[in-house]
């Protein structure tokens, strides 16, 4: 149909002009859908997310420690590695990950193709080698064909482990949560009380910090800005990766999307709620002390950034063959 009535047109160039403009001028804005994603990769790397054979002990998959029924993280101070290792740090949200200027905590690892053949050789995780990683994938049938049909070879190689699994990371965005649909114009979406929180997270300044799409993710900050961060955990930030003195105790600003999901917080997890997260934040980054009401008012904000989360089939793996390299949980 060509010609609209006028008066559906005004209704739609208003509704849209209104919206605009609240993306505008507010520091925070929508997630967008996934756009422009190679679905074969996807589907692949969906299998190897969940797959605990890339794990020494064919036990611990990425998903065991960035569980996506759970937020994408694994809900613990710190993760536990191989033979039950305690890790040394938290372990933040897979979930929007693809929105980080880098990964990881420091930032070291440029983008999630570069972050992801990590875990598979650290030791303290999933305690593989990249080169009994492939031999297991290679002498599964399934797996090599799979890989054939997406990326034309017939020998798997790491490359291309780490391509799939990012291309289904890149999938792992969350839109739609109730602060997106008041940021689109929908006034009814969010409760006076969320509302007023947010007012507040604005007005004190969290937002110079946990801004854009994904409220985080996009800088690297000191934690204790205004008094200092005390903590027995041994991680010092971007000053590991830079070598400068400057950049001690700065890390990546996590992304504030799912939040109500992804306790608990801060790189050593030590703040349990997220009532406990925002005291703190008040105190040590903007030297302010919230009451009781304004807590609640910026934790009741917190959770209406919780958006639609991954939504798929329970991938099957294909089994191992009498060839498979057998796994060894207890070495
Ligand atoms: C044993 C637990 C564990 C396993 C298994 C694990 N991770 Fe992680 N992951 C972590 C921890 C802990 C960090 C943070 C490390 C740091 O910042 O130094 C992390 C960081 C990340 C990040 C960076 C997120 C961000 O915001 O910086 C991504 C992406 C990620 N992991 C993906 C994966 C993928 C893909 C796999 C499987 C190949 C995997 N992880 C396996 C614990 C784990
Ligand atoms: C100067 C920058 C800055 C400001 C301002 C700031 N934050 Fe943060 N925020 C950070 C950094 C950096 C971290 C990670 C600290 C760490 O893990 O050691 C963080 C972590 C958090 C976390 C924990 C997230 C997680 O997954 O671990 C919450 C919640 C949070 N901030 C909320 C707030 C609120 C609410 C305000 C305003 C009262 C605020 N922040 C102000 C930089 C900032």
């Amino acid at each position: 149909m060509k010609i609209k009535t006028p008066a559906i047109s005004l209704l739609f160039a208003s509704v849209m002009a209104s919206s605009a403009s609240v993306i505008a001028t507010e520091p925070v804005q929508p997630i967008s859908p996934v756009k422009e994603i190679n679905l074969a990769q996807v589907e692949l790397g969906k299998k190897l997310f969940f797959d605990p054979r890339l794990s020494k002990s064919g036990f611990i998959s990425c998903n065991s420690c960035h569980n996506l029924s759970m937020g994408g993280t694994d809900n613990l101070k710190t993760s536990i590695g191989h033979k039950w290792q305690q890790g040394p740090i938290n372990s933040p949200t897979v979930l929007n990950s693809s929105l980080n200027i880098a990964q990881f905590w420091d930032g070291r690892a440029a983008d999630l193709k570069a972050q992801a053949g990590g875990p598979i050789a650290n030791p303290g995780e999933m305690a593989s080698t990249h080169t009994l990683a492939l031999d297991v994938l290679q002498s599964i049938p399934a797996y090599t064909t799979e890989f054939k049909q997406v990326f034309g070879s017939d020998k798997i190689n790491i490359e291309q482990v780490t391509q799939a699994i990012a291309e289904f990371e890149k999938t792992l965005v969350t839109p739609n949560s109730r602060f997106d649909q008041w940021l689109l114009g929908n006034k009814n979406a969010i409760t006076k009380q969320e509302l007023a929180g947010y007012n507040l997270f604005k007005q004190v300044g969290c937002t110079a910090c946990h801004n854009g799409e994904a409220l985080g993710g996009n800088s690297f900050q000191k934690m204790g800005l205004v008094k200092a961060y005390k903590t027995s955990n041994k991680a010092e930030g971007l000053s590991g990766v830079t070598g400068k003195d400057a950049d001690r105790f700065k890390f990546k600003v996590p992304t504030l999307r799912n939040v109500e999901m992804t306790y608990p917080y801060f790189h050593d997890g030590e703040a349990a709620t997220l009532t406990d997260a925002v005291d703190v934040m008040g105190k040590l980054q903007l030297g302010k002390q919230f009451s009781k009401t304004e807590n609640a008012q910026i934790v009741a904000f917190l959770k209406t950034l919780t958006g639609d989360q991954p939504s798929f089939l329970m991938p099957i793996l294909p089994a191992s063959v009498d060839e498979t390299p057998r796994p060894a949980p207890f070495e």
